[in-house]
């Protein structure tokens, strides 16, 4: 045991019902957060208690559970502007997850703005929920998508490339806060002015930032900002996407239905306010209940206190992997946490990444394997097209790192290494 963590790891780890489980017969230990974040009682019993005792459509009726359903979930709202410091609701519109809110932005933002010949750019370390949706955007309307490299090291993004890139004035900039492989902290304060400043719209893909550190939009100064509630303790089904209420004002709706209008007649409609206007249909009620518990909770730590409890853990972790010959490990270094969360991927040489998963996984402890959903970017680091990733977040622990650091002593002795 360790008794030296920013955290009380051992106290928060009581919260999360499922890190008591066995796996293979061995105390269950949890490092994918990055793929999706565990869930404490307090969001699972909000839920139910919302389904055995409210469970009503909202905006609509006049009784009293359904006028309770409508607060709980204009108050998630609420609580999500606070957390990311946007002006209020009307910039918080939910969505089902990150994917989502990126799909949005080019199918209404994009399909206004976005001409032949326009330049979109992006980046060599995006997540495909940021390249796929722009490549259908620049194909539908012969525009040039574009990549900022990466720096020499692999680690971080080269801003003289991104620099170039502006010269081309894109309309778009859409950049991911953070690298969901490298762990890598990209400066989109930065990036956005320097993006404004050549007259483009600024999207930050904020997946692996919003759950882990502070967040900002005001400052940041982006037109949008995407997020998932399920990887910041919340329910599947919920994300974010954050708009400057300039931004979703200008834009036409995704989807026509209830709940997204003033007032129909045969042949047109009017849209309701902001945020509704993007909300066709009955919400997701209980995501958006759940992922108002899960901002109070993670508030309830402090967002700080959890940035360092993350960094201390990733040195920690750097630190014990350091000691193994034949361990690459990809994004930013222990020399350069500043700028990095609690993602480390890695390759043993010699071993492909999928069998360290298996045998981790035989441990008892959950990483990850494959090509993460960053195609560009996980060809370009290992000739397998695939890396193993563990990721760590509030529940997690120096002994947890001790277990993976002994599953990896594991991979060395079944691939005779040592
Ligand atoms: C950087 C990044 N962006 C976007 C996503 C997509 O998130 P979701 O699958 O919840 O839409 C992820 C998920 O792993 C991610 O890591």
């Amino acid at each position: 045991m360790h008794g030296d963590e920013l955290l009380d790891f051992d106290i928060i780890k009581e919260d999360f019902p499922i890190l008591g489980i066995k796996s293979h017969g061995k105390p269950f230990v949890y490092l994918d957060s990055a793929a999706t974040s565990q869930k404490p009682k307090q969001v699972i019993n909000a839920i139910s208690d919302y389904y055995s005792t409210y469970n009503a459509n909202i905006n609509r009726g006049v009784y009293e559970i359904s006028e309770r359903a409508t607060d709980a979930y204009i108050n998630s709202k609420m609580k999500v502007a606070g957390f990311i410091n946007a002006k209020g609701i009307e910039e918080i519109v939910y969505v089902r997850n990150a994917t989502e809110a990126i799909n949005l932005v080019a199918l209404t933002w994009g399909d206004q703005n976005i001409k032949s010949g326009d330049h979109i750019l992006i980046s060599e370390m995006e997540h495909h929920s940021n390249i796929v949706p722009w490549q259908l955007l620049a194909k539908r309307k012969g525009a040039v998508l574009d990549y900022v490299k990466l720096s020499n090291d692999r680690a971080t993004l080269d801003m003289a490339s991104l620099k170039e890139n502006l010269e081309n004035r894109p309309k778009l900039v859409s950049i991911t806060h953070v690298s969901n492989v490298l762990g890598t902290i990209n400066d989109v304060k930065r990036i956005t002015r320097m993006a404004h400043k050549n007259g483009a719209a600024v999207l930050i893909d904020g997946a692996q930032s919003a759950p882990h550190m502070k967040v900002d939009v005001s400052d940041i100064d982006c037109e949008f900002f995407a997020f998932s509630g399920h990887k910041m303790l919340g329910p599947t089904g919920i994300g974010v996407l954050y708009g400057k209420e300039a931004a979703l004002d200008s834009m036409p709706p995704l989807f026509g239905g209830g709940d997204m209008i003033k007032a129909v007649d045969k042949q047109s409609a009017t849209w309701n306010d902001l945020p509704w206007k993007f909300e066709a249909g009955t919400s997701n009620i209980e995501g958006g209940i759940g992922l108002g518990v899960a901002v109070d909770y993670l508030n309830s730590i402090g967002m700080d206190r959890i940035e360092a409890h993350e960094s201390e853990l990733t040195e920690y972790a750097l630190r014990e992997l350091s000691d193994f010959d034949g361990i690459n490990v990809f994004g930013p270094g222990v020399k350069d946490l500043r700028v990095k969360t609690g993602v480390i991927s890695f390759a043993i040489k010699g071993v492909h990444p999928h069998d360290i998963a298996t045998i981790f996984d035989n441990e008892g402890v959950a990483i990850r394997a494959g090509h993460h959903c960053a195609m560009p970017l996980v060809v370009s680091l290992a000739p397998e097209k695939a890396v193993s990733r563990m990721s760590f977040y509030i529940y997690n622990g120096k002994t947890d790192i001790d277990r993976a650091i002994g599953a990896i002593k594991t991979v060395r002795r079944i691939f005779k290494l040592d």
